[in-house]
């Protein structure tokens, strides 16, 4: 390769690593990126995140193969930095290396009972429903007539829904066909969703409340006297919080009484931390004991000392995802799981971008303008000279040594996928073997 061409790689092939990628192949007109991935497929949580009946979503994967099919770009696929190549060995044969593995982790409550069987985590949970690899044999116990979520984000509110919606509902999207089967003989008829704090300071946002607020045959519960004086607040709040608030008020308030299909709900409480799981002396899971909280000034969560006990035969703890550090001589700060930055600048050729650089918080388009900022950011460097040779012009796919899955292999699991679905009359059939997709991607045509 010539010496002159600069090459970046991107460490992760999700929103971020695409959107970085696609900014650096539009700001600069010579620079060459690989982005490698750890799966054989591509796309990150746009594929294991977002939920099965949120297609449009998804739309995004079409932006993102002309990003991969671009004449300087390459997408490596099942590669695992880290374990199949050194961060080190990165550096050698790239001029930068931009980390955007994003957030595989989640936060853990660290009370007692949590490593009970019947206490799972949202992130396995919806790993579970899309088809990710290490979920295969993820069994949720959905035998029980109730379940508590704690959480009040939107992937507490992706799961609510999941678990609330007719499983007819859900049978033509590219949900797992395990996972539907499972939920087809869930026995599940109420949950609770529970925050720490009040309906002021929820993360989940209104279009996913309103979706929750029309799922057919559940009803949604909500304590008019838990929105008394958010109610009387209201003028002040501003867009689109308001928004929020006053559906929240009005499905409070004024709950609509006309539907005789109902045969679920689901309940929002408010000011609730959880301080124990209570397993009874059979072993199983008998509830959650909480600690009521008060707000202070600051708007924090401060406990009362009095308790309430919510019984329940599952929980699904969904506070948050996590990131980890993946090479010890990259500063990582371990509180805040993310690698520290100057917007996006990590120094000594290194850059991050995604979850992985502004915490696990933020949409996709949220993911998109952080990625413009890093690849600004390295264009500078690299158009400033601030960037060092690397040491070889050796290329990873030989370095690698046939392991690396090129974005025409992806696209042979993608078409296997989609013929899969439509004999059964869904949007997809998700291979969820790795090896399986390795056989189709190295011994088929496309
Ligand atoms: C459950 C859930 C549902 C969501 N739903 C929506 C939604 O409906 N709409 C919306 O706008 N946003 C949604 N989001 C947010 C959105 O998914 C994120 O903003 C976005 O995916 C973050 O992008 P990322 O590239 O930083 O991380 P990721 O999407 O996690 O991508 C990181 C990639 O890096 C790979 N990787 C990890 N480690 C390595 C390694 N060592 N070597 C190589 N590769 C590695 C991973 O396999 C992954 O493919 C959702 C998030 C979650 C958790
Ligand atoms: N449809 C969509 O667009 C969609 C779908 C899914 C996810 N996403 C996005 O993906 C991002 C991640 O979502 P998320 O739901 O994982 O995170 P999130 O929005 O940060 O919500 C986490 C929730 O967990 C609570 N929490 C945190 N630590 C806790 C603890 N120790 N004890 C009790 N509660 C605790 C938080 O309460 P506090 O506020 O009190 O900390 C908050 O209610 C968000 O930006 C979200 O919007 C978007």
């Amino acid at each position: 390769m010539h010496r002159l061409t600069s090459r970046v790689c991107v460490v992760g092939g999700g929103p971020a690593g695409f959107y970085t990628a696609q900014n650096l192949l539009k700001l600069h007109q010579t620079v060459r990126v690989d982005i490698l991935e750890k799966l054989p497929v591509p796309y990150g949580l746009v594929r294991y995140g977002v939920a099965p009946d949120h297609p449009e979503v998804k739309n995004v994967e079409n932006t993102f193969a002309k990003v991969a099919n671009h004449n300087r770009c390459r997408f490596l696929g099942n590669v695992h930095v880290g374990q199949h190549v050194s961060v080190q060995t990165l550096r050698s044969l790239y001029n930068a290396v931009i980390f955007a593995y994003g957030a595989e982790k989640d936060k853990k409550l660290g009370i007692e009972g949590e490593h009970h069987r019947d206490v799972i985590s949202a992130l396995d949970f919806v790993g579970w429903y899309n088809g990710f690899p290490d979920q295969i044999n993820f069994q949720p116990n959905l035998h029980g007539s109730t379940a508590v979520i704690l959480g009040h984000g939107n992937v507490a509110l992706d799961v609510a829904r999941i678990l609330m919606s007719s499983p007819e509902a859900l049978a033509h999207t590219d949900i797992t066909d395990y996972a539907l089967e499972r939920l087809r003989n869930s026995t599940l008829k109420r949950l609770y969703l529970v925050g720490r704090r009040g309906p002021l300071q929820v993360s989940f946002t209104v279009k996913e409340l309103r979706e929750m607020t029309k799922l057919s045959g559940c009803r949604p519960v909500l304590n008019p006297a838990d929105f008394q004086l958010v109610r009387e607040r209201l003028p002040e709040i501003a867009r689109p919080r308001k928004r929020l608030i006053e559906l929240m008020c009005k499905t409070a308030f004024s709950p609509d009484t006309s539907r005789n299909d109902v045969e679920k709900e689901w309940h929002l409480r408010f000011f609730n931390t959880p301080r124990r799981i209570i397993i009874n002396s059979e072993g199983n899971l008998e509830g959650v004991e909480f600690e009521v909280n008060q707000l202070d000034k600051s708007g924090k969560a401060i406990g009362t000392g009095d308790l309430v006990f919510v019984p329940c035969s599952l929980v699904i703890r969904s506070i948050g995802y996590h990131s980890v550090s993946i090479d010890s001589e990259i500063p990582f700060d371990n509180v805040k799981g993310i690698i520290p930055n100057d917007q996006g600048r990590v120094g000594k050729g290194f850059y991050c971008s995604g979850w992985v650089k502004t915490g696990p918080v933020g949409v996709i388009a949220s993911t998109m303008t952080n990625a413009m900022e890093t690849a600004k950011a390295l264009v500078e460097d690299l158009e400033g000279g601030l960037l060092e040779k690397r040491e070889s012009d050796q290329d990873l796919v030989d370095v690698l040594e046939g392991r690396v899955i090129s974005f025409q292999d992806w696209e042979k699991i993608d078409r296997a996928e989609i013929d899969e679905g439509r004999r059964t009359g869904k949007l997809r059939e998700k291979i969820v073997s790795v090896e399986k997709m390795m056989d189709i991607a190295l011994n088929t045509d496309l």
